[in-house]
């Protein structure tokens, strides 16, 4: 015996490689493929395009160092990390609204998920209509009106949950490792494919040629949002992530390539679904479920499309697991490490708190699609309350807690980042983040 108190043994990601593509992992899923897509449809295409750019490289980088760092030099969860560097309440707030919102997100996200599973199964079976120009609606309603959302969110549920009962690093390196080229490469070849869309030019003009005049306060605020659910920022998740790199992992090096590799994917998918749009006569502004009708349409194109859109549907479905897996971490690390739960139970609480929010969202494009509130449904108040307002507000304490409270990050984590990046990334925490989301928020609910 050293006479020292016994430290529970922590799991650490294996190699740098692993930890970029956990992070990665994490970052690329529906937010990039679905709902980028369908935000920028709604908020006018380029405009939100530059403020979503902008916002991924001013905002998303920073935050992005800061949680790593306060990840790893802590091990461990939000509420330990703030604990750890004494960050009081403002650290307590941060970590209920990270905990919460997770779940929230789970909720929604699952359902998502959940049409992507049943997109999978119908197409695998033939079931999935590329023909008629007008199925694509018609299919989505009929495949997700009524009960049936249900069912598949509960699948999905329970494919998280157990992937997540096989502990940290396995489960989750090994199918990240592997999934995350392969969909790059998906994406890729059906970028090619769109070239060939009568409505290319139109699709693409659209998405990238932004148009000031539509600059307006939801946009922005949409954006940022947007950028803070793709990159996973705000609730903690990256930090809890961070937490199992080891001292050789470069935290500047993992958030930039994961930041470019995000939003990459981001902007194949916008290439996509954007052409297919207009070639096909479709609106841009259907909502969240604009990706889901469109997607047939362009499979159609494809000789052997029903080959195309399983092998695509499968994909999606593993990138929204590994994204799902990350967001369940955020509240499991918690309950294992501050309500002292044994890991299992801990993952059985969250999927029982997310399997409850996932009911009500998924019904919400059903038999609950009269209940609003403030004029949306469930799901849309989920995405929209989280995305839009908690994950920036998560984000600011996170940049003003790094950036002025801690006196000195470079003692809290000396293997953080060389001394320009570190006076970079600084300055941006201390004034250009906590600053710009301010100015949105406020913007946004019109006190400015
Ligand atoms: N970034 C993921 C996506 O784009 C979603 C996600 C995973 C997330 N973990 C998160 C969003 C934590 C907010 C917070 O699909």
């Amino acid at each position: 015996m050293t006479g020292q108190p016994k430290i529970k043994e922590r799991a650490v990601f294996a190699t740098k490689f692993a930890a970029v593509a956990t992070t990665v992992g994490s970052a690329v899923g529906l937010g990039n493929i679905w709902r980028f897509p369908y935000e920028a449809g709604v908020h006018g295409g380029g405009a939100f395009m530059i403020c979503y750019v902008v916002f991924v490289f001013l905002i998303g980088i920073p935050v992005l160092w800061a949680e790593f760092m306060m990840g790893r030099s802590t091990r461990s969860n939000i509420f330990g990390a703030y604990d750890k560097l004494r960050g009081g309440w403002l650290g307590r707030v941060a970590g209920i609204i990270g905990i919460l919102s997770s779940l929230l997100i789970l909720s929604f996200y699952s359902v998502v998920a959940g049409w992507t599973i049943e997109y999978l199964f119908s197409s695998l079976l033939g079931w999935l209509n590329f023909t008629d120009i007008g199925a694509g609606h018609d299919q989505f309603v009929e495949l997700t009106s009524g009960w049936r959302p249900v069912l598949w969110t509960v699948i999905f549920l329970f494919c998280n949950t157990f992937i997540l009962f096989r502990g940290v690093t396995k489960g989750i390196e090994r199918a990240s490792n592997i999934l995350m080229p392969l969909l790059f490469l998906l994406l890729i070849l059906f970028c090619c494919n769109a070239f060939t869309m009568p409505g290319f030019g139109e699709g693409i003009r659209y998405l990238f040629k932004p148009d000031f005049g539509q600059l307006t306060p939801s946009v922005l605020l949409s954006a940022m949002g947007q950028a803070f659910f793709s990159l996973s920022l705000g609730l903690g998740c990256m930090m809890t992530y961070a937490s199992y790199f080891s001292e050789r992992t470069g935290l500047m090096r993992t958030a930039v390539t994961t930041a470019f590799l995000d939003s990459l994917v981001a902007v194949l998918a916008g290439v996509i679904i954007f052409p297919a749009v207009f070639s096909f006569g479709l609106s841009p502004e259907a909502g969240p479920t604009l990706v889901f009708e469109v997607l047939p349409h362009v499979f159609s194109q494809l000789p052997g499309g029903q080959c195309w859109s399983t092998l695509f549907f499968l994909l999606l479905f593993l990138a929204s697991l590994t994204s799902t897996v990350s967001m369940s971490e955020i509240s499991i690390a918690y309950f294992c490490e501050e309500q002292h739960m044994g890991r299992r139970r801990a993952t059985l609480v969250s999927s029982a708190i997310a399997l409850v929010g996932g009911l009500l969202c998924a019904l919400s494009f059903g038999p609950l699609s009269d209940l609003t509130i403030a004029g949306m449904t469930i799901f849309e108040l989920f995405d929209y309350f989280t995305s839009n307002i908690a994950l920036p507000v998560g984000g600011m304490i996170v940049s003003i807690f790094v950036g002025w409270m801690l006196n000195r990050p470079a003692s809290v984590d000396r293997l953080a980042v060389k001394s320009f990046h570190m006076s970079l990334m600084m300055t941006c925490l201390r004034w250009v983040c906590p600053g710009a989301i301010l100015l949105i928020l406020l913007n946004s609910i019109g006190l400015l």
